[in-house]
């Protein structure tokens, strides 16, 4: 059985992260949502304001739970006792980076291994960065994420 932890920077959280959290909950016994705090982008979102996205929008699965983090992933996972880290594959051209990061964080610990899982077609274009640059220009996103967060991108720009 899976103890596994999905990382990101979720800047916002959307469709295709969902997406790949509903897929990893079901294998897994304990999905750790682990968001990064010191991530070197410059993020829209707040990590107060991330972690309540995430945490709103994950609520009705029982064996979900964000926490946030910092330094290495590979830290992250061993500190929550995790056997594995789930990273969504949307497309061949993600592939390049992720294996990179899968073979740096095996090295690091062969004993956490990281498990790629594919998006959804109708997800599988979604990125946060395309969501943010449609809701600076007041265009509609509600296809690409919950309510919830179209909510938290209206405040943000709203008067700009
Ligand atoms: O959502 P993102 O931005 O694609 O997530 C990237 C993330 C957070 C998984 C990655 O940047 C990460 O693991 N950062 C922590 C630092 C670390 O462990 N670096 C070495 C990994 S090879």
């Amino acid at each position: 059985m899976l103890r596994a932890v999905y990382p990101g920077s979720f800047d916002p959280v959307t469709f295709g992260h969902l997406n790949i959290i509903q897929k990893a909950a079901y294998f897994s016994e304990e999905l750790i949502v682990g968001l990064l705090s010191n991530n070197a982008k410059s993020p829209l979102f707040s990590i107060e304001e991330r972690v309540n996205m995430l945490r709103e929008v994950t609520k009705d699965y029982a064996n979900v739970r964000v926490e946030v983090f910092d330094g290495l992933l590979i830290d992250f996972a061993r500190s929550q006792n995790a056997n594995a880290i789930i990273r969504g594959l949307r497309a061949i051209t993600d592939l390049d980076y992720e294996l990179q990061m899968s073979h740096t964080n095996h090295r690091l610990d062969p004993n956490i291994e990281t498990i790629f899982m594919n998006t959804c077609t109708e997800y599988s274009y979604i990125s946060s960065s395309m969501v943010k640059e449609i809701a600076t220009y007041r265009g509609d996103v509600t296809g690409f994420v919950p309510q919830y967060v179209v909510g938290k991108l209206e405040e943000k720009f709203v008067g700009k």
